[in-house]
């Protein structure tokens, strides 16, 4: 692998393989690699919804890492540069190093994470770098106990989180990205601290607007905090400016503290949505393909792939799959609707963030 962040915008519209209807190509593919959680966020997996009884996959019903790996690698050969391994939960699968390992091998790409909530990074922080993998995204939505209990849903532990970020920043697994979910009356108050916190760390801290993802979590606009609002108390405190996106495609806009002190950025999924530039794809744990987070359905590359499939055919379906795609959810949902369209979207922690 090379360097990540490296490719001009041009390179990343350029390129090569598919483009969908829109005019955009593939470039990001997203990895669930397990469907279960240690934890609860009421934003995601809310407890009332995913008790001890919930059936969640089975262990035949999961790709194996041979399989991930055969997808990964024939999405790379479609144009894919960019990597990211979710869940739920992915340090629930204690094999990961293994999975890291063999998708570090591919060349082609050149930016390889994995999103985790923390709680049990800590301890393999430096087994997965040295495994592969480039860098690490951390969701942390309050540094106050309490409110971190409750938007983990009775699970987290904070402290464990905190660790979990400096063993990843020793171990290299950076620039390190805080997650943060921002929701009316419940951490709102306290994105302030949580910035001081960060603050001259060198980690980015992202406040992310919630989301109507899934149809279980109770989205509510009048839950949602729109970034424009939380960018002006923070420019009242700490000046900032607008600096450019990294790479094209990217769902962050970035802002760095005029006082040097590092870079922080708002994804606003509601208010200011990216679908133009929507680069990604999705596959879920059990070996479907989706094209939008807020899809309804999405197609199997698991039945042709334990039927037989050679890489070629793989190829094909997952190249037209993505020629016919249209998906703009986030433009197209009426941006005043205080409530989910009534579709039978797939859950977040399904397909992976
Ligand atoms: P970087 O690669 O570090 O820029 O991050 P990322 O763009 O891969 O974002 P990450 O996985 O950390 O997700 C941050 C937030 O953005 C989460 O809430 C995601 O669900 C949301 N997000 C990521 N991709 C999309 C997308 O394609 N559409 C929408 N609506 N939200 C997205
Ligand atoms: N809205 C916004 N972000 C969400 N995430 C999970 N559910 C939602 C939601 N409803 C975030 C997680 C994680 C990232 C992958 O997605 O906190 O950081
Ligand atoms: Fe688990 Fe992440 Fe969903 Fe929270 S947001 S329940 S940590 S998968
Ligand atoms: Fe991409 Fe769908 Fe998100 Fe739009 S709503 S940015 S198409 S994943």
């Amino acid at each position: 692998m090379t360097v990540r962040h490296t490719q001009s915008d041009e390179d990343q519209v350029a390129g090569t393989g598919p483009r969908d209807t829109m005019g955009r190509p593939l470039r990001d593919l997203r990895i669930s690699v397990l469907d279960r959680c240690n934890f609860r966020c009421p934003y995601c997996m809310p407890e009332t919804q995913y008790h001890a009884d919930y059936q969640f996959l089975k262990r035949q019903e999961l790709l194996s890492h041979e399989e991930i790996q055969r997808i990964a690698a024939v999405a790379v050969g479609l144009g894919v540069t960019k990597l990211r391994l979710t869940g739920g939960e992915p340090l629930l699968d204690k094999t990961i190093p293994d999975l890291i390992a063999r998708l570090s091998k591919l060349s082609g790409v050149d930016d390889f994470a994995l999103t985790t909530n923390g709680s049990l990074l800590a301890p393999i922080a430096q087994t997965l770098a040295d495994a592969g993998l480039q860098r690490v995204t951390i969701s942390l939505d309050s540094l106050d106990e309490e409110t971190f209990r409750r938007m983990s849903g009775n699970r987290g532990d904070v402290t464990k989180v905190l660790q979990g970020i400096e063993a990843a920043a020793e171990a290299g697994l950076t620039p390190i990205k805080i997650n943060v979910v921002v929701q009316r009356g419940v951490n709102d108050h306290q994105i302030l601290d949580l910035l001081a916190h960060f603050r001259g760390s060198g980690h980015i801290v992202r406040l992310i607007e919630f989301m109507d993802v899934g149809n279980r979590n109770g989205w509510r606009l009048d839950q949602v905090v729109p970034s424009r609002e939380l960018y002006q108390q923070i420019q009242e405190r700490w000046p900032l400016r607008a600096i450019g996106r990294s790479y094209h495609g990217e769902v962050a806009n970035r802002y760095g503290y005029l006082d040097g002190q590092g870079e922080i950025g708002f994804i606003s999924s509601i208010t200011e949505p990216f679908c133009g530039a929507c680069n990604r794809a999705r596959l879920s744990a059990d070996g479907v393909l989706y094209t939008c987070l807020f899809a309804t359905t999405g197609t199997s590359l698991r039945e042709p792939l334990r039927n037989g499939a050679d890489d070629a055919e793989l190829a094909d379906i997952l190249s037209r799959i993505w020629l016919q795609r249209a998906d703009r959810y986030s433009e197209l949902r009426k941006p005043d609707a205080d409530e989910q369209p009534l579709l039978n979207k797939v859950e977040m922690y399904r397909m992976g963030g």
